[in-house]
């Protein structure tokens, strides 16, 4: 089990209005991390209950012990983040869940992110040492666009879209993803952020065979697999078996058992 850390914060910023990027050292986490873990952060005073909230990390930086993650300001506990202060000690347990797969055997790699669900993707971009990598990221519009200088940094080809059209192609970012999956053989995508959007990555992603993870947003108790407050229904089949639809159901945790799960796994629950 993680232990919980109390951690100093480096740096905490709104880069666009409500969404900030926290930065806090922690020796633990930074040497531990796997791309698609996420921290959870008690975000209240003293002996106040409220609940932990679940964070994807963002980036490490293993020379300097510094952990990053990017949040929404969204409710009580995302709000009592933001008010968060360099020096100010942050109260947290990680890196927890299930990271994404990542093989030598995949040289070239698709992520797809909408929203909040961009910042995991990012850490794995900059983690992976495979030959090709191609992100398309969706805004809402460009009042929400973030980390572009990043994703540039760590893609080789970037695809942004914006559902008004406020920067770059107007629509969601699956036209973007079926278009670019049309014309490029990718060994594997990721995915994460709006569940619509992932259900089209999936489903376009096996019709060209090509493997897909997911990582699910789910609301969250306890966070390390003990209180079942994050349960979902997966089906159990391996990649060859995926048109078998006699196999059983299982309950999973998305905190422990994901949040990354095959794509084949979740779409076969949402569709149920
Ligand atoms: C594994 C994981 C990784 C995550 N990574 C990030 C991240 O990198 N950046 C980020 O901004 N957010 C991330 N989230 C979502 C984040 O945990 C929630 O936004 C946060 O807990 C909201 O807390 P709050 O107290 O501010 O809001 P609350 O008052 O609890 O809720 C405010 C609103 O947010 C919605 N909400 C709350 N929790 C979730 C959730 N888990 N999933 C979907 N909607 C939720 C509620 O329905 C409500 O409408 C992640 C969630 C999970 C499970
Ligand atoms: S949040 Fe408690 S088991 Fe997942």
């Amino acid at each position: 089990m993680q232990p919980v850390l109390f951690e100093k914060i480096v740096h905490n910023e709104e880069l666009v209005p409500s969404i900030f990027k926290l930065v806090f050292k922690s020796e633990y986490i930074a040497q531990n991390a796997k791309p698609g873990q996420f921290v959870n952060i008690k975000c209240c005073e003293g002996i106040n209950t409220i609940l932990r909230r679940p964070i994807s990390i963002c980036d490490v930086d293993r020379d300097n012990n510094y952990v990053t993650i990017v949040y929404q300001k969204r409710g009580k506990g995302t709000e009592y983040l933001s008010r968060a202060r360099e020096g100010d000690t942050l109260n947290v347990i990680g890196p927890l869940g299930r990271s994404f797969e990542m093989s030598d055997r995949y040289k070239n790699i698709a992520v797809v992110g909408g929203g909040i669900g961009i910042f995991p993707l990012l850490f794995l971009l900059k983690e992976s040492k495979t030959m090709k990598k191609t992100a398309f990221i969706g805004f809402r519009n460009k009042e929400n666009y973030v980390l572009i200088d990043e994703f540039e940094r760590y893609a080789n080809d970037l695809f942004i879209s914006t559902d008004d059209g406020s920067f770059g192609y107007k629509g969601f970012i699956t036209d973007l993803f079926e278009n670019g999956i049309a014309n490029e053989k990718f060994d594997i995508i990721y995915t994460c952020g709006p569940e619509a959007m992932m259900e089209k990555v999936v489903k376009a992603s096996y019709q060209a065979g090509i493997p897909c993870q997911v990582s699910l947003e789910q609301r969250m108790g306890c966070g390390i697999g003990a209180c079942l407050a994050c349960v979902c229904r997966i089906k159990i089949i391996s990649e060859s078996e995926k048109e078998n639809s006699n196999k059983s159901w299982h309950y999973k945790r998305v905190c422990k058992d994901g949040p990354v799960f095959w794509g084949h796994e979740w779409y076969e629950w949402g569709q149920a």
